[in-house]
């Protein structure tokens, strides 16, 4: 039984394939066309599944789209007369932009699939496909669920419970009551891209002073006790389809921030990404609270946009009273493909659930010849390493001080890189951060980088006592640990930590094993291989194109490492390996 998954209408547009419950590969079309964040019908992310399972879109049964066009479409209505003449934004955006994409889904279906043998389609709600899907993937029986994200096909957000196959809603948000929209409004004013950006907004939100503005942003928005979302929607704009802050907004809380990379931060962008994102937690922390009191669950799964807010998800598991919090690495929209998937299978088909999504390289993978191929293409000297000496070698550059890109395996599903697709450094150096910031992803000075430690090293450096594979839970480096590790520790002593576990990821886990035998220290800086703007690196090509525009100093694709110049490797490469190959034309 084969379901193909699809993420289109918002962003992140994604496909995946799960054969009998099992997830085979899943990929966001934003790797293969570049276009971060798209929101294109993902039909080369199709195309790069079906080639990965060795399927023919004839040997597909179900098609399952995270969106329901129809859903709450009452509601929209109602909104719409609401709004007067201010309904075109929201005319154009409902009507014309849904329903040309399902125009899109009727296209591709008919030039797919012969008449008789098309798939059957299954329209899985948006906050379902996010949150009861994620819950059909984690390790739990039953849990409590949440999703909060700016807005699905109308609703804000999913408050419930998951039962073994089976789920109930227990309450929801519609639009406008968003906590991601309002999130959104302290995004804008900070100068940064709204649905885009805001986790710049939570890496600012240590650099203010939530006092500043926590008074009113309080009376902004808030939990009421039945769970649901309170808005006052007089400081914003955005359920008008317009910007998202409001004239008040700018009144209460001063100028906003240019939205342009250079432009300075006031101490009132400070302070209101310091206010908002406080809010926020306090919002989520209670949320969590009542739905834990309701449903007497001991586990929690939280998914959408919001769940992306790594601090949140870090303060939930200290202070929610759950055990855990499952989030799973795709946890925006591009897991929705997943999801969706997954409530065809266990829900819908009624399958018993046997998967657990603790693996996030489900992605494009290369084999060596077809590395060497593009580095021999573009006639580049490297040096092939044996198995039992990649991790060393690397190690031996890490520790004299290099940036070095690492290309491994198969890709991560994600915004996080977490081990394959990664741009590696010492997080000893005081100066690394600036350093990478400034040379190698272009971006702003202010944004912290984060460590990757083996999993059963983590106590000794950071006061966290849960697993996090997927990057997505904010800790706190340990008091005498801070000043060992300064390019990962954030300003307020925090990190965004990923453990690493040598059964999912066992080459990463013995490079962190062979830096540790160097410098005492068994952390990374990991970032994401890619510049600001662009996607992760997909391919060897992609790589390659990343190395030689940023100030990354080494390159390890597959077994094969490089540098820039020629003799770059002298000193690391024992001579008795030979000279490098791929070298013609230098
Ligand atoms: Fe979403």
């Amino acid at each position: 039984m084969n379901i193909l998954g699809l993420n289109y209408i918002y962003h992140d547009s994604t496909a995946c394939l799960v054969e009998d419950g099992r997830l085979v590969v899943a990929l966001e079309e934003e790797r293969l066309t570049r276009q971060k964040h798209t929101r294109a019908f993902p039909e080369q992310a199709i195309s790069r599944c079906l080639e990965i399972a060795g399927l023919a879109p004839a040997e597909i049964d179900h098609v399952a789209i995270s969106y329901q066009p129809d859903l709450d479409r009452r509601k929209k209505i109602v909104y719409g007369l609401k709004l007067g003449r201010k309904v075109w934004p929201f005319i154009h955006y409902e009507v014309q932009h849904v329903l040309s994409e399902q125009r899109r889904l009727r296209d591709w279906v008919d030039a797919t699939f012969a008449s008789e043998g098309k798939p059957d389609l299954h329209f899985i709600p948006h906050h379902t496909s996010h949150v009861v899907g994620s819950f059909f993937v984690s390790p739990y029986e039953s849990a409590a669920l949440l999703s909060v994200d700016g807005s699905g096909e109308w609703a804000t957000s999913f408050k419930g419970v998951g039962r073994g196959s089976t789920f109930q809603c227990l309450a929801q948000d519609y639009f406008p009551m968003s906590l991601g929209a309002v999130y959104e409004a302290a995004t804008e004013f900070c100068g940064f891209r709204t649905n885009y950006d805001e986790g710049k907004t939570m890496g600012l939100a240590p650099l203010g002073n939530p006092d500043t503005f926590s008074e009113t942003v309080s009376k902004m928005f808030w939990v009421n006790e039945d769970m649901s979302v309170g808005v006052d929607l007089s400081y914003f704009n955005y359920q008008n389809y317009a910007r998202r802050c409001g004239e008040k907004f700018f009144e209460t809380f001063g100028s906003p921030r240019e939205q342009a990379k250079a432009a300075p931060f006031e101490q009132q962008h400070l302070d209101v990404a310091a206010a908002f994102q406080q809010r926020l937690e306090e919002c989520i922390l209670e949320i969590a609270r009542q739905l834990r009191e309701r449903t007497e669950e001991e586990y929690l799964v939280i998914a959408g946009g919001v769940a992306l807010n790594s601090v949140a998800n870090g303060r939930l598991v200290r202070e929610s009273g759950f055990k855990d919090v499952y989030v799973m690495p795709a946890a925006g929209d591009n897991g929705t493909a997943i999801g969706a998937a997954y409530c065809v299978w266990n829900n819908i088909l009624g399958q018993p659930r046997t998967f657990v999504h603790d693996d996030p390289f489900v992605g494009t993978g290369y084999e060596d010849s077809q590395i060497r191929k593009a580095l021999e293409e573009f006639k580049l000297p490297y040096h092939r390493v044996p198995d039992d000496r990649l991790e060393s070698l690397t190690a031996d550059l890490l520790h004299r001080g290099h940036i070095v890109g690492w290309f491994q395996g198969r890709m991560e599903i994600g915004p996080r890189a977490l081990g394959n697709r990664c741009i590696l450094a010492d997080p000893t150096l005081p100066d690394m951060k600036d350093k990478i910031n400034a040379q190698v992803k272009h971006r702003e000075a202010f944004r912290p980088f984060a460590p990757s430690c083996p999993i059963e090293d983590t106590p000794r450096f950071f006061e966290q006592n849960v697993a996090d594979p997927f990057m997505l839970k904010v800790c706190r480096v340990r008091p005498d640990k801070r000043a060992v590790i300064p390019a990962v520790t954030h300003v307020d002593g925090t990190a965004r930590l990923q453990t690493v576990h040598r059964e999912t990821n066992p080459r990463y886990h013995t490079l962190l094993k062979e830096f540790e035998r160097r410098s005492g220290v068994p952390v990374l800086l990991n970032t994401s291989f890619n510049v600001m703007g662009e996607p992760i690196v997909e391919s060897p090509l992609d790589a390659v194109r990343c190395f030689f525009t940023t100030g990354l100093d080494y390159l390890v694709l597959g077994n094969c490492i490089l540098g820039k110049r020629p003799g770059d490797l002298a000193g690391i490469i024992p001579a008795s390996d030979g000279p490098p190959q791929g070298s013609a034309g230098h």
